[in-house]
């Protein structure tokens, strides 16, 4: 299970995810991107998430390429996501999104490429065009974000291949119980992104009270609490201190109690927008 940092979940196709990685959201392109994605490389990490939309798929090539060569890594041994933006959700536009990713970061395959929302009327198209790719060798394995029960439901109805990933936002302000267990009987795994509620949640008293006890911080509390769920989790930090402490979550167990405590500052509160009603 999650005992260390390449720790992987074995997605329903076989193909093994690292249960952590680091997220590049915001971060543009330039040296400290380039630095962010070497050192988490470095220091362990194997698995990197960004998106077309980020803007940032050249620096995190660049970063990739770096990070292995000073690790002594291969192409191989690290697993690398990106996801299609939603003007380019379609048949034919998302093939060719895929190929200007790939291009972008320099590789000449993803492990996971992503639908980024579940745009109504188009999402069906485009999982038939990750489908091709994913047939054709091109991507390791498929899945979706912020994808609902109802469009998965729906997507799952229409086309082939289940969905091996749905990235969603998950903290313990929006514990997204239901989602969750659905994912878990589907076999779809679940990923968090905003993990730390972009920041916003450590100075929460009872997250500090947990953190004290077990000697750790708020967010390690909390990256902790999304590998006891089951849950993949990918925070974001430029900051090498912050890189190497959010990975240090393997050395400690939270008890049921702690678990519970966490599970009960939920207030369905999002800080990203809500798949069900928005409008880019
Ligand atoms: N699929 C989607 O729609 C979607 C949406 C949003 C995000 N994502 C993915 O999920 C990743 C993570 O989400 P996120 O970037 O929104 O937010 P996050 O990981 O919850 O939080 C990142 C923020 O917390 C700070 N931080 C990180 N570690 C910290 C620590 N140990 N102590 C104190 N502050 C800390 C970071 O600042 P510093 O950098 O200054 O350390 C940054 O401001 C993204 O980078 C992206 O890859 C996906």
């Amino acid at each position: 299970m999650t005992t260390h940092l390449q720790a992987k979940s074995t997605l329903h196709n076989g193909v093994e995810m690292p249960w952590f990685g680091i997220g590049v959201f915001k971060v543009e392109e330039g040296a400290e991107l380039v630095n962010a994605v070497k050192t988490a490389l470095v220091h362990g990490y194997r698995s990197v998430d960004t998106a077309a939309i980020y803007g940032n798929e050249e620096g995190v090539g660049e970063g990739i390429r770096q990070g292995l060569q000073e690790a002594g890594l291969k192409r191989e041994d690290i697993f690398v996501t990106s996801k299609v933006w939603n003007p380019d959700l379609g048949y034919e536009e998302t093939l060719k999104a895929f190929d200007t990713s790939l291009e972008k970061l320099g590789l000449d395959y993803l492990d996971l490429y992503l639908i980024h929302w579940p745009v109504e009327g188009k999402y069906i198209d485009a999982w038939r065009a990750l489908e091709t790719l994913y047939r054709d060798g091109r991507i390791k394995a498929i899945g979706v974000s912020n994808f609902q029960i109802h469009h998965l439901k729906h997507l799952m109805k229409e086309t082939e291949i289940k969905p091996m990933i749905n990235q969603v936002e998950y903290h313990p302000r929006l514990t997204q119980k239901e989602l969750l267990a659905f994912c878990t009987e589907q076999g779809i795994q679940l990923e968090a992104w905003s993990p730390l509620m972009q920041g916003q949640l450590l100075d929460h008293p009872v997250l500090q009270e947990i953190a004290k006890k077990y000697g750790k911080s708020a967010a390690q509390v909390i990256l902790r609490w999304d590998l006891q769920n089951g849950v993949i989790t990918i925070p974001k930090s430029t900051k090498k201190h912050r890189i190497e402490e959010n990975a240090n979550v393997f050395d400690f167990e939270l008890s049921a109690d702690d678990m519970k405590r966490i599970d009960d500052l939920n207030e369905n509160l999002r800080v990203g927008p809500d798949p069900d009603n928005f409008d880019f």
